[in-house]
């Protein structure tokens, strides 16, 4: 008989006491949104009362329809974008700006064209005022960690997607953040990049154990990767519901998994909570 790939009970109760790397409590924003022709503006609650914990070594999906609010929470986290109210912390520390602690990993790399895969990845420790030599062993090692060693010399043109979106993984991997933000980072890709791409991400989490915030709209991608998903209900975007995935570590790949009658279960509640979303105001 396979093993099963679901943790056994006494596994998850034996799990140690975790400490929240990321706080988010009562989170609230609404963006004042100008008028149509003339007309006048107006408030568009986006995110209303948003709190969970992120533990050190986790990862955590976002998922939600389309406009639920997940980038500008994901962007209040980063400290790009200004809460109404509520906290944002990183180790009970609040924060209140961007900081070496998260690094963000965007929908498109944005790779700058005149720059080589080594000198791209490069970029922040060059802020930070690191040396030459030693930012460039850096950003070798960790163009090997996300499976590029072989193309720190190349341009951006010179590389598919697939490769440019493992390039800014490395990127913000090379602040050595404590937490990593992703914004839908595979969703430009074609299903096999894709695929490929989510299990060198569990690989890579399980090689630096960062903590991970994943927003995306693939409900698969959401419980392959994910320790817990948290379903956000829209307008404004709040929490529905917290989902812990009960399947161990060691995975196996998403087809295989999606054969799993567990896998199937979750992904139908998820696909319930998300079609089933009456406005809350
Ligand atoms: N700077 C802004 N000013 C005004 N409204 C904004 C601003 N940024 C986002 N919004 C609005 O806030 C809502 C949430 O947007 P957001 O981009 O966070 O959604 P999302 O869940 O990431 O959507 P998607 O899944 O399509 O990426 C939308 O209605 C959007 O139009
Ligand atoms: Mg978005």
């Amino acid at each position: 008989m396979k093993p099963s790939i679901v943790r056994k009970q006494e596994d998850m109760t034996e799990t140690p006491v975790r400490r929240a790397r990321l706080g988010v409590s009562k989170i609230s924003k609404t963006f004042r949104v100008r008028g149509l022709g003339g007309q006048p503006g107006g408030l568009l609650p986006v995110l209303r009362d948003i709190s969970f914990d992120v533990y050190e070594d986790e990862v955590v999906s976002l998922i939600g329809e389309s406009g639920c609010g997940k980038t500008t929470l994901l962007r209040i986290v980063q400290g790009l974008i200004r809460h109404d109210a509520g906290t944002i912390s990183v180790d009970g520390t609040e924060v209140h700006s961007p900081g070496r602690d998260r690094g963000f990993v965007f929908q498109q790399p944005s790779l700058l064209p005149w720059r080589t895969a080594r000198e791209n990845v490069e970029f922040g420790l060059e802020l930070q005022g690191m040396a030459a030599a030693q930012r460039a062993e850096k950003a070798k090692e960790l163009l090997k960690l996300v499976g590029l060693g072989h193309a720190a010399e190349q341009f951006p043109h010179q590389l598919s997607g697939g490769m440019q979106q493992r390039i800014g993984l490395a990127r913000a991997l090379a602040i050595d953040p404590s937490i990593l933000l992703m914004d839908e980072p595979f969703s430009a890709l074609d299903a096999q990049t894709r695929e490929v791409l989510q299990k060198e991400l569990l690989r890579i989490q399980a090689e630096t154990r960062k903590t991970i915030l994943f927003v995306t709209h693939d409900l698969d991608e959401a419980i392959y990767l994910s320790n817990r998903i948290i379903v956000l209900g829209a307008k404004p975007g709040r929490v529905k519901e917290v989902i812990e995935l009960p399947f161990s570590r060691e995975r196996p790949e998403l087809p295989e998994m999606r054969g799993d009658p567990t896998f199937q279960a979750i992904r139908a509640r998820i696909w319930e909570l998300i079609r089933s979303t009456p406005s809350a105001s």
